[in-house]
């Protein structure tokens, strides 16, 4: 079986995920997480937020927006327009199927970037047919993948569910900017369920149509040296694979420190590097070792229509290769400057300097005696017209003509001049600029899954890295019918329990069998209450990786648990070594 078909096998039959509706027949592209890949997940979940908000919450805040998104804000974002695959169905069969995909698949090119005319040309050149039936496939035409709702009961009232948590954040900038006290950077972070109506998904929880994404919305001032921030973080490695690399056929990536990416402009803004970095160490936080991920750069034609550089993170899987599980963009002032054109709103931020500046700024100066005395009726509009010219226009024509023609009348500097002033100014208004790390929750449950995996003596072993594992813990009775020893193990149960553990309590089975039940879940350690628990008050502590087993004192046994969970002790810092 592969290894795919193993952990599909594991998540359906101990309750990981598996595909919704399952009674009906499913819905492609949607899985239900069962109790302990709800945990798992919810796991995930906080380790992003450590890394992405919590270590960061000088500068990063967490906010909660809908799902449900009037028409218009995803008309300014573009998605309405642009977010979009090719789509084509069989005149056979009616299947539809995303048009490029079905032209990777028989002709093994890219079609990254090509038109739907470009990819119907090439079905019809290589006679390329129905995955499914054979039959013949139809035009290329364009789908969007927005979900579309309405909102409220009337007719016209077009809703999305949202496709990017993103939007959410762009609209509510300038509160949450202005509840920080206006500070830059900020970062605004979100982990909500999203919606994409994918075409034909057929890759299990890599490919969803609805997901949760972790995203943060990095706002900085484009003129601002950031170098600062990567203080300490220069020498952190990355791999690599530049769109240069790949436009040359290249598809190894290469290793760079991140001050050499900057340098060398791999990376174009030492923030995207930044967050990069911290994307890369929160991956291998679950389980993913440096060496089976690397980021890829998107080429232009296959970046979202609002960044100017992607990267992708890949990971390394089994059955799909490289897969994405998070995307870094550099999306400049494109959201804010949009949502600020589609909602006449001022986005923008003031930014006081440390000192005013004084700035030299030339002037329209009209005399306006000696304009009414020339034109008369005419001066009100022949005034009005050059309240709204540019000064350097009129200097330059005063300087090539003698004159500036204004609606349809000569002025000379007898009634118009430019002069030089001089200004204080305290500070300037721009649109901030912003970097955007997100991640999907989904997948990354499904690759910490598959890079636990493993065969130990013909058994399955969850190695997940203990913060990750959807129980912490396990306790047993050894025997289940001496009273004392059940006593004593549901007693411990209880206190695990009320430090904030999830514990995993079974009485029954043959102990052999039930360390294999939890090792099978994940779950890092287990105590185990025995006969001598009832003369010296000892238990044992037995590590899910190594299956060794040490003795300690039950009283110890909630904080060596921590320890071993959250601090990544080794096991034999916490008891005396058991022989056997
Ligand atoms: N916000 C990133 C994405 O939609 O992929």
């Amino acid at each position: 079986m592969s290894l795919y078909k193993e952990i599909v096998e594991l998540a359906k039959r101990r309750g990981f995920f598996w595909p919704s509706y399952e009674i009906y027949g499913g819905v492609g592209g949607l899985y239900d997480l069962g109790p302990l890949g709800a945990l798992l997940k919810q796991r995930i979940m906080e380790k992003w937020r450590k890394w992405f908000i919590q270590k960061h919450q000088h500068m990063v805040v967490e906010i909660e927006t809908p799902v449900i998104m009037p028409s218009k804000v995803l008309e300014a974002s573009g998605h309405v327009e642009s977010f979009t695959d090719p789509i084509v169905e069989c005149t056979n069969c009616h299947r539809m199927f995303r048009a490029d995909h079905v032209v990777e698949d028989a002709v093994g090119i890219k079609t990254e970037g090509l038109t739907p005319e470009q990819l119907t040309r090439i079905i019809r050149e290589k006679n390329i047919r129905c995955p499914a039936c054979g039959g013949e496939l139809g035009e290329v035409r364009v789908f969007n993948l927005l979900f579309q709702t309405q909102i409220g009961p009337y007719k016209g009232n077009v809703g999305y569910l949202r496709p990017e948590a993103a939007q959410g954040m762009f609209v509510a900038f300038k509160r949450v900017y202005e509840s920080m006290r206006g500070r830059l950077p900020l970062g605004i972070g979100q982990i909500g369920r999203v919606a994409r109506n994918e075409i034909s998904p057929r890759q299990g929880m890599i490919r969803l149509r609805e997901f949760t994404i972790m995203e943060v919305e990095f706002f900085f001032d484009p003129e601002e040296d950031y170098n600062h921030m990567i203080q300490g973080m220069e020498g952190e490695r990355l791999r690599i694979l530049s769109a240069k690399d790949r436009m040359e056929g290249r598809e190894e990536p290469r290793e760079y420190t991140l001050r050499e990416a900057l340098e060398q402009g791999v990376i174009i803004h030492p923030l995207l590097g930044y967050w990069m970095v911290i994307a890369r160490k929160f991956v291998e936080e679950l389980g993913v070792p440096y060496e089976n991920q690397f980021f890829e750069e998107k080429l232009p034609e296959e970046r979202a229509h609002y960044a100017s550089q992607t990267f992708d993170q890949l990971v390394k899987v089994e059955r799909w290769g490289w897969v994405e599980v998070s995307g870094h963009a550099y999306r400049g002032d494109y959201d804010l400057s949009r949502h600020m054109k589609f909602s006449g709103q001022d986005l923008t931020v003031f930014k006081p300097y440390p000192e005013p500046r004084t700035v030299r700024r030339k002037r329209i100066v009209a005399n306006k005696q000696a304009i009414g005395r020339t034109f008369k009726s005419k001066a009100p509009r022949i005034l009005e017209e050059l309240s709204r010219m540019e000064p350097g226009r009129v200097e330059e024509a005063l300087g090539e003509n003698g004159y500036i023609e204004v609606a349809g009348e000569r002025l000379t500097r007898e009634h118009v001049h430019v002069e030089v002033v001089e200004e204080k100014v305290a500070g300037k208004r721009f649109i901030p600029h912003v970097v955007e790390p997100s991640f999907g929750a989904e997948r990354l449950v499904y690759v910490a899954l598959e890079y636990a995996y493993r065969k130990r003596e013909g058994r399955t072993v969850l190695s997940l890295p203990r913060d990750i594992a959807p129980f912490q813990v396990a306790v047993f009775p050894l025997v289940s019918n001496v009273e004392g020893i059940v006593r004593e193990a549901r007693r411990l149960r209880d206190l695990l329990v009320d430090a904030g553990f999830y514990v995993f309590y079974d009485e029954s089975g043959a102990i052999g069998r039930r360390y294999a039940r939890a090792d099978e879940v994940g779950i890092p350690v287990s105590v185990t209450v025995d006969h001598q628990t009832l003369e010296d008050g000892t238990v044992t502590l037995r590590d899910r990786d190594t299956w060794r087993q040490v003795r300690l004192p039950a009283t110890r046994v909630v904080e060596a648990v921590e320890r071993f969970v959250w601090g990544g002790a080794e096991l034999e810092e916490l008891g005396e070594p058991v022989e056997g």
